[in-house]
């Protein structure tokens, strides 16, 4: 092999590592679009949720204040009746305000029917 040709293929390398670098250097794990969990809900609803609720839930249901407060499968443990009760009278001990009178009839239901299908 001449001299020449060597330098081709090393040339080639160092171009094909700098491409490889480019691409996986800045942290290439797909990262979740915020608020990607209240994308399925009514936008009227995403923005009661917003609102109200995210500042303990989370913008991903995720739970801000304990693994009480994770919603991500919260259909999965209580129905839609439940989880209506749930917002209209907050929790005994305070943790969690009673919404009944604060938002409508429709936010309420609204709230209850979209958590109810996160299972
Ligand atoms: C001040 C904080 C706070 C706000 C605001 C809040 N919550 Fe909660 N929520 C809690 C806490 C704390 C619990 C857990 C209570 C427990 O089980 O001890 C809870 C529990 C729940 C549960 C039952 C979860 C389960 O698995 O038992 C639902 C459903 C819920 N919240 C929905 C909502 C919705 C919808 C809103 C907005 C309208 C809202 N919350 C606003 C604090 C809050």
């Amino acid at each position: 092999m001449t001299g020449f040709r060597k330098y081709r293929i090393y040339a080639a390398l160092l171009a094909a590592m700098a491409a490889i670098t480019a691409t996986a250097g800045c942290g290439n794990a797909p990262r979740p679009v915020k608020g990607e969990a209240l994308q399925d809900a009514p936008s009227d609803i995403a923005a009661v949720y917003k609102s109200r609720c995210v500042s303990c839930h989370g913008s991903e249901l995720q739970g801000r204040i304990g693994a009480q407060t994770n919603l991500q499968h919260v259909g999965a443990r209580l129905s839609a009746e439940e989880i209506a009760g749930q917002i209209r009278y907050g929790e005994a001990d305070g943790s969690m305000p009673a919404y009944e009178g604060k938002l409508t009839g429709e936010e309420i239901e609204g709230l209850a029917q979209w958590l109810a299908a996160k299972k």
